[in-house]
């Protein structure tokens, strides 16, 4: 098989916002307790918190990380985390059915995000809780002392202002599944009365609207309902999408982020046709704040994936999506942080590298600057609904700063390399490129706790400077960076 990709560093699609490498934790099976937080553990800080798991959150190159929830916001009233730990109420969260014990609310999550660099980003509930209790949070987080909920926040030891500018109005509010579940109609006008009561509290904030998650539903009169109620509040509307693997076929799995690009696509026009309609001069922009494979621990009390190879490339291909719509997408967290559904696993109380560690590192590690546009032209299959699914998926990005380009391909082909003609449009490129691949010899191998099977590799090439020919190996993500 052969291909061509042709790159021009002056047809760009956005700049890349950093958060496009975030992640979330939730209370959820092991991913705060005994994962992010595990005071017992001879791996624990100061304040319980995991420092093999701190150091990895900082390597793999995450920005942001969202909390507490997902489902189990839409039952949790943050004032059970606050104040000595002891006093702290135990209650069944009736999202995961698990005993909430709140020993990690807000001031632990801020110590957490502190510890880890990333920036907090506190999603409300807007299932059983109030108005009252979301802008109170907001005052509790952000205003100076001198009020009631700030100087609660000085009595519990931290008189500073934790400045907390990303937050979500509600977790997937569109599915019957979430406590306090609405029709797009209710949950707007809800949103809206918290969206402005949270700005009065703090208007430096910057406020996330609950996006569509629910794709067996009319999810785009969802979207544009709340576009069209909270445009002159929000910042962003969420979406949230997973991926599985259900009918066990290699092709029909690699082609589900088109989807993704499409949910992407449509929501944008929405987001142009209400800004266009009410005239709204403010960005409205897209965080993709849940997204990953999910599909094997679904419904299991222990909701730990073990993910491979195959797994692997699509995660790199949802970040390839999010880069060639950089325009759009200006936030996107991988859900989750550790044991659930995550890219690091703890075992016996050894921290190991899932699979999808390995893109997600490269590409925070990388892909800074602009969105550029590639042309590519490559054979195509069907599966299934999906026709004329490209063989490779390509993104690519440029650095002004570094004067590197990137080019992020997975190809899709299971057992065939692809021989790719790669030119650039618009001056020479330099003469040596890095070659860093993710690769394994079977799409089904999985890592554990001793053995890395899959994992980055990395070798230095000569290329000609006017183009060259790479052959992207079987079912692989390689990303090439050549300096300009
Ligand atoms: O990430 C796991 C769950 O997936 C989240 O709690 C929810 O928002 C989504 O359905």
């Amino acid at each position: 098989l052969k291909a061509r990709i042709k790159i021009d560093t002056e047809r760009k699609n956005g700049s890349i916002d950093s958060l496009l490498y975030g992640n979330f934790t939730e209370h959820l099976g092991r991913c705060i307790y005994g994962g992010i937080y595990d005071p017992k553990s001879s791996m624990a800080n100061m304040d319980g918190f995991r420092k093999d798991v701190i150091d990895a959150t900082k390597k793999m190159g995450v920005s942001i990380v969202r909390w507490p929830g997902g489902n189990f916001v839409s039952g949790y009233h943050w004032m059970d985390g606050i104040g000595a730990k002891e006093q702290r109420p135990k209650r069944k969260d009736l999202a995961w059915g698990d005993i909430e014990t709140n020993q990690v609310g807000t001031d632990e999550f801020m110590q957490f995000a502190k510890a880890a660099n990333v920036a907090p980003y506190v999603c409300v509930n807007m299932g059983t809780g109030t108005l009252d209790e979301a802008r109170n949070w907001v005052e509790y987080c952000n205003a100076p002392t001198g009020l009631y909920y700030s100087d609660l926040r000085a009595k519990n030891g931290h008189p500073e202002p934790y400045n907390v500018k990303y937050w979500g109005l509600g977790n997937e509010v569109d599915g019957e599944w979430q406590m306090g579940h609405m029709n797009a109609e209710d949950y707007s006008k809800k949103a809206l009365e918290a969206a402005k009561l949270m700005k009065w509290s703090d208007n430096s904030i910057k406020l996330i609207a609950s996006g569509s998650s629910n794709y067996g539903s009319d999810w785009m009169n969802w979207n544009r309902t709340v576009l069209t109620s909270l445009r002159d509040q929000i910042d962003y509307i969420s979406l949230h999408h997973y991926s599985g693997n259900y009918d066990k076929d290699h092709y029909k799995f690699m082609a589900i982020t088109s989807r993704v690009d499409n949910i992407i696509d449509i929501t944008k026009g929405m987001i142009k046709e209400v800004k266009t309609r009410y005239r709204v001069q403010r960005p409205i922009y897209i965080a993709f704040d849940e997204y990953n494979v999910w599909y094997r621990a679904h419904g299991e009390q222990k909701l730990e994936e073990h993910y491979n190879m195959q797994d692997a490339l699509v995660v790199a291909m949802y970040l390839n999506c999010f880069i060639r719509h950089a325009d759009i997408v200006k936030m996107a967290n991988l859900a989750q942080l550790v044991n659930v559904i995550a890219p690091m696993m703890i075992t016996n109380d050894k921290l190991w590298m899932q699979t999808t560690y390995y893109p997600l590192q490269l590409f925070s590690e990388n892909c800074h600057g602009e969105s550029l546009q590639p042309f590519v032209e490559c054979d195509t299959y069907d599966a299934g609904d999906f026709k004329q699914v490209p063989y490779l998926d390509v993104s690519s990005v440029y650095n002004e700063k570094t004067k590197e380009l990137l080019i992020n391909v997975v190809n899709r082909h299971k057992d065939k390399a692809i021989e790719t003609n790669i030119a650039n449009q618009f001056g020479q490129l330099g003469t040596k490129a890095v070659v860093y691949e993710v690769n394994s010899s079977d799409i089904n191998d999985e890592n554990t706790v001793n053995e890395q099977k899959v994992k980055t590799t990395e070798k230095e090439i000569n290329i000609n400077g006017a183009g060259f020919v790479y052959n992207f190996p079987a079912h692989s993500f390689t990303m090439l960076k050549i300096k300009m």
